[in-house]
């Protein structure tokens, strides 16, 4: 992948459309995470050193919006409305009408902008609506080095339909469009593809790193290459399992996807998470390994709990023998020894995941241990997923890291092997 970034164009007094992903988490209208403001702060430093007049757009949240015929209701919520009698019909109305106005205040971007000033020197205004007069009147009085950030783009319906006439207006306030949103790169909106067929199109140096190390390791892996993948469910992983391997030379399972391929196996899972509907494809993914040569490790031993609670009842138990009442919970610890062991002499390591329900105490040896083996190696190390992510920033392992990505969803289709159209949009050099 060779896309043009905004080091390849001049800026200097031109008009940029930075689509960033400040989908950051809040809680009382406070950030409780900058991490996707920092990220994106490298890009937005150069432009305005540069003499870019920046116009900054991002989502947050899944808002319901007021702008679309039927409220922003999907089709089936428009059908059952509109049987309601009328009186009914009103107050439904009135009801979504109310929960938009709600989310306007709990998902407006304001507080973002505050923390951009932060790390900006105050050289950001914030404009309260999308395309309106306000964001109008804002990005025109724009002078060299100086950036204003629009309303949470999701409040109009347009954005997530990718709606020609929307991304026409937010093109025509600009005259480049930088996608640095590489967590959203994923959806074909309005602001993360749409806009790209009225302006020329760029990566920010956040989707540049993120295509850098992902797209490397994907397309010239250095070898060993280990995949450590983890999560609740195999259906979440089917596409990057079958992806990577063509690619590596081992794969690790972890997390309660385990019990899937465990009991299709044959082995006793007692009350632990499974999909039994996906065992036969377990199965297939093994003799697909298998086929191919590659090294295909699953748990050998647990630790199991009678009740998904942090101080219920556990024990210590081979992987295929757990007892009836009881459900895997985590890695155990020949399972840590044998996963360690298979990192260490890695040359690329890709890692998303959690090896059990890490957020309780007593159930995140696994992922520690993974995530410490991870950051121990030489190996090009790249991370992704929030379990994995936090696992790694709570023991301080984050400059350990190669390359820690900020896409949740967008890293697991670009681990996949699919054409994101927020990276597929941009111009090729
Ligand atoms: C994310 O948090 O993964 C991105 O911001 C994308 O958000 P979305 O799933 O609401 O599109």
């Amino acid at each position: 992948m060779n896309k043009k970034s905004v080091k390849d164009v001049e800026v200097r007094g031109k008009r940029v459309f930075v689509r960033c992903d400040f989908n950051v988490p809040m809680k009382d209208g406070v950030i409780t995470s900058d991490k996707r403001i920092a990220a994106a702060i490298p890009t937005i430093q150069y432009l305005l050193e540069n003499g870019a007049k920046v116009i900054l757009a991002s989502h947050m949240g899944k808002p319901h919006n007021i702008f679309t015929e039927g409220f922003g209701l999907t089709k089936k919520e428009k059908k059952a409305v509109e049987k309601l009698p009328e009186a009914e019909r009103e107050a439904a109305k009135a009801e979504y009408l109310a929960k938009a106005a709600g989310d306007r205040k709990k998902l407006t971007l304001a507080p973002v902008a505050a923390r951009l000033n932060e790390y900006l020197g105050n050289k950001v205004t914030f404009a309260t609506d999308i395309i309106g007069e306000d964001a109008k009147a804002k990005t025109a009085a724009l002078k060299e080095g100086e950036a204003v950030l629009l309303e949470n783009v999701r409040f109009d319906a347009r954005e997530e339909k990718n709606g020609a006439d929307f991304a026409e207006a937010l093109a025509s306030m600009a005259d480049l469009f930088v996608n640095d949103a590489f967590g959203t790169a994923h959806r074909a909106h309005a602001s993360t593809e749409g806009i790209s067929h009225y302006i020329p199109a760029v990566s920010g140096f956040l989707i540049d790193k993120e295509i850098t190390f992902m797209g490397g390791a994907l397309e010239k892996p250095e070898h060993p290459f280990v995949a450590i993948l983890g999560g609740a469910k195999v259906s979440d992983k089917i596409g990057v399992i079958t992806n990577l391997i063509d690619k590596v030379d081992t794969i690790i399972i972890g997390g309660a996807m385990a019990y899937t391929f465990i009991k299709a196996r044959g082995g006793k899972i007692g009350t632990s998470l499974c999909e039994d509907d996906k065992m036969e494809l377990a199965l297939s993914l093994v003799e697909k390994a298998k086929e191919k040569g590659v090294n295909f490790l699953l748990p050998v031993d647990n630790k199991c709990a009678t009740a998904f609670d942090n101080d219920a009842e556990s024990l210590i138990c081979d992987i295929d023998a757990v007892p009836d009442g009881y459900m895997g919970m985590d890695i155990g610890p020949k399972t840590i020894e044998l996963y360690a062991s298979a990192v260490k002499d890695a040359k690329t390591v890709i890692w998303n995941g959690p090896m059990g329900v890490s957020e309780f105490d007593n159930y995140a040896a696994g992922t520690r241990a993974v995530a410490e083996a991870v950051a121990q190696s030489d190996a090009i190390s790249i991370v992704g997923g929030g379990d994995s992510t936090a696992a790694i920033e709570k023991l301080g392992y984050a400059d350990k890291i190669s390359h820690i990505s900020t896409g949740g969803g967008a890293s697991l289709e670009f681990l996949e092997g699919q054409e994101l159209p927020g990276i597929a949009c941009l111009e090729d050099k």
